[in-house]
């Protein structure tokens, strides 16, 4: 499978009307896992680079709800970059795929949808120990 199917571009529902827009997300329906932690991440500047980590256990859906930014992306063999600007759209990203987000603009709100409650030690932080655990398996 490639990168880019593993990792597919979501797009939800809008049930906006002329009062507004409302995305609805449902755990296990529009996205592939049941939601069991929410961040968000603003007032990063165009010069940060956050991210830069794998995780062995947990899923992600990344959406920028307001502003922008970029995510890179890739499994140590293939690399894309998405571009995240519309809060109808999200990234889907399954477990061990090494992440940058990057460029975030300065209205910038980067919502991020996980599918386990944190636990630090299930990060790789160290891109050649991810290589390493990728490679053995
Ligand atoms: P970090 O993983 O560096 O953020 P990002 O992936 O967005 O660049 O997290 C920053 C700090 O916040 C770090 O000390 C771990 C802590 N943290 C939690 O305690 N819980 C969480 O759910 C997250 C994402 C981070």
């Amino acid at each position: 499978m490639s990168l880019k199917e593993m990792c597919p571009i979501l797009r939800f529902a809008d049930l906006g009307d002329e009062r507004g827009k409302l995305v609805v997300i449902e755990g296990g329906e529009a996205i592939p896992f049941e939601i069991k932690r929410v961040f968000y991440i603003y007032e990063s500047d165009s010069t940060v680079v956050r991210g830069q980590h794998a995780n062995r256990e947990s899923e992600f859906v990344l959406i920028n709800v307001a502003g922008k930014s970029k995510v890179r992306i890739t499994d140590g063999r293939e690399e894309i970059i998405v571009e995240l600007n519309k809060p109808m759209t999200g990234v889907y990203i399954p477990k061990m795929i090494w992440k940058d987000m990057y460029d975030f603009s300065p209205d910038s709100v980067l919502l991020v949808l996980a599918s386990t409650h944190y636990d630090g030690s299930e990060y790789i932080r160290d891109y050649d120990e991810y290589i390493k655990e990728i490679s053995a398996k």
